[in-house]
């Protein structure tokens, strides 16, 4: 696939066929993908965390043992489970936070930003669908602790994987016309 078709025809997708899941080796190609995204100082601040299985379940229980009171509930329990179950496959893409520098902590947040976007590209060119997630989820403590994070770990996307419900996407994906100004 062209690089500039890749970049027009990725679209978010979080309407998943339950099995097949992809392969190890279809989910090692797109992780390797994702760490050719650039970096400053070649910190390579990325971890890749792969859930699937039990092992979605076993995400959402620890999210759901941390709710704060007033949100534990068995629907907000089921909703979790619900979402990290969608996809057969789950890759949390984690900032390794190192040091107290905030510029080098700002510029690893992008690079994992970076990381992100190569993956999701790269599970394109594999034909499978995918959807970057953050939300409560994202910072939830009891995500932190099931995987094993630092204190200072910061989860940049889930990554849903699979391979789609349906082929083909019905979400308009038009983007404005970028806003530009030339400075000759
Ligand atoms: C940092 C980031 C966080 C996102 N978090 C969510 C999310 O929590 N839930 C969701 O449905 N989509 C999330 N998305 C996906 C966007 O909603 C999606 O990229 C946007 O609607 C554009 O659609 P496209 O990806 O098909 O071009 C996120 C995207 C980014 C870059």
């Amino acid at each position: 696939m062209d690089l500039y078709e890749a970049l027009r025809t990725r679209r978010s997708s979080g309407a998943f066929a339950p099995a097949p899941a992809p392969s190890r080796e279809v989910l090692e190609r797109v992780i390797e993908a994702a760490t050719w995204a650039p970096n400053h100082h070649r910190t390579e601040p990325w971890r890749f965390h792969v859930l699937s299985g039990d092992a979605r379940g076993a995400l959402a229980r620890a999210i759901g043992n941390a709710l704060p009171p007033d949100r534990d509930t068995p629907g907000e329990r089921d909703a979790i489970r619900a979402k990290l179950e969608r996809s057969p496959v789950v890759i949390a893409v984690v900032q390794h936070v190192t040091g107290d520098d905030a510029v080098r902590t700002l510029e690893d947040y992008a690079a994992c930003a970076c990381a992100t976007q190569n993956l999701l590209l790269a599970a394109h060119a594999e034909g499978l669908a995918a959807k970057w997630s953050t939300g409560k989820l994202a910072r939830s403590p009891g995500a932190t602790a099931y995987l094993g994070l630092g204190a200072r770990d910061r989860i940049v996307a889930y990554v849903y994987a699979g391979y789609a419900a349906q082929p083909g996407d019905p979400r308009d994906p038009q983007r404005a016309p970028a806003a530009i100004a030339w400075h000759p």
